[in-house]
């Protein structure tokens, strides 16, 4: 089973103010850095920058210019790849487990698409103009993490498919699912999670400070 690694790095980080994500340093490394070097063990790596920003010098890996929305950097990368199955994961996530991607690997070996999920581990509230609303069961929901990992025909057929119904996708799992093809959920990690907010930077620092994985 030959795979690809997609990984899309072009968003601009609006959220967070401070440029790109993909070029911010955490523990003296760019987030970009640490996903090369987190997957550097797979056959086929694929980047997605944004467009007109210089590609880091690094062998075996290529850069495409990425588009306005995620689903499309990912489509940009998925045109191009050849592997039999595709890991997709978000630059913004720094931080990966390799346990929790070689779980991924084998549920999207058994069932052809697979993501990593985590349980919600705070009460979870509707907001209602500002004030407490209906608590939801949390028991019931996941956040969803990345990689997500798919057979590379199963998702560029999601991918056509969604261009075709001008859907634009938040990830690849709901690209799948509206294809009516069931997503495996996979026990992720929380130490994997995104970069999105300003003190999310804290955070990443402190936990680079000791990451070893
Ligand atoms: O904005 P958000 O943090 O949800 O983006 C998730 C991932 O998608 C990031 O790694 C970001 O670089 C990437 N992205 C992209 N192209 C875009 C928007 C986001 O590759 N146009």
């Amino acid at each position: 089973m030959s795979l690809s690694v997609l990984l899309p790095a072009a968003g601009l980080g609006e959220r967070l103010g401070r440029g790109p994500k993909a070029f911010l340093e955490v523990g003296g490394k760019t987030l970009l850095e640490h996903a090369l070097s987190a997957f550097a063990w797979a056959g086929e790596v694929l980047v997605a920058l944004p467009p007109g920003y210089p590609q880091p010098p690094r062998s075996g890996v290529r850069f495409v210019a990425g588009g306005p929305t995620r689903q499309q950097s990912v489509w940009n990368m998925l045109r191009e790849a050849t592997g039999d199955v595709v890991l997709v994961h978000d630059v913004a996530r720094p931080f990966v487990v390799r346990e929790a991607v070689e779980r991924l690997l084998k549920a999207v070996s058994e069932t052809g698409a697979a993501t990593l999920a985590i349980p919600v581990p705070d009460t979870l509230v509707e907001e209602q103009s500002g004030s407490y609303g209906a608590v939801i069961p949390r028991e019931r929901y996941r956040l969803v993490q990345t990689p997500q990992g798919f057979r590379r025909e199963l998702l560029l057929e999601a991918h056509r498919e969604a261009i075709r119904l001008g859907q634009d996708y938040s990830d690849d799992a709901q690209a799948v699912l509206a294809l009516g093809y069931p997503v495996a959920l996979v026990e992720g990690d929380r130490r994997m999670f995104k970069l999105t907010y300003p003190e999310d930077l804290d955070l990443a620092e402190g936990l680079a400070r000791t990451w070893n994985c």
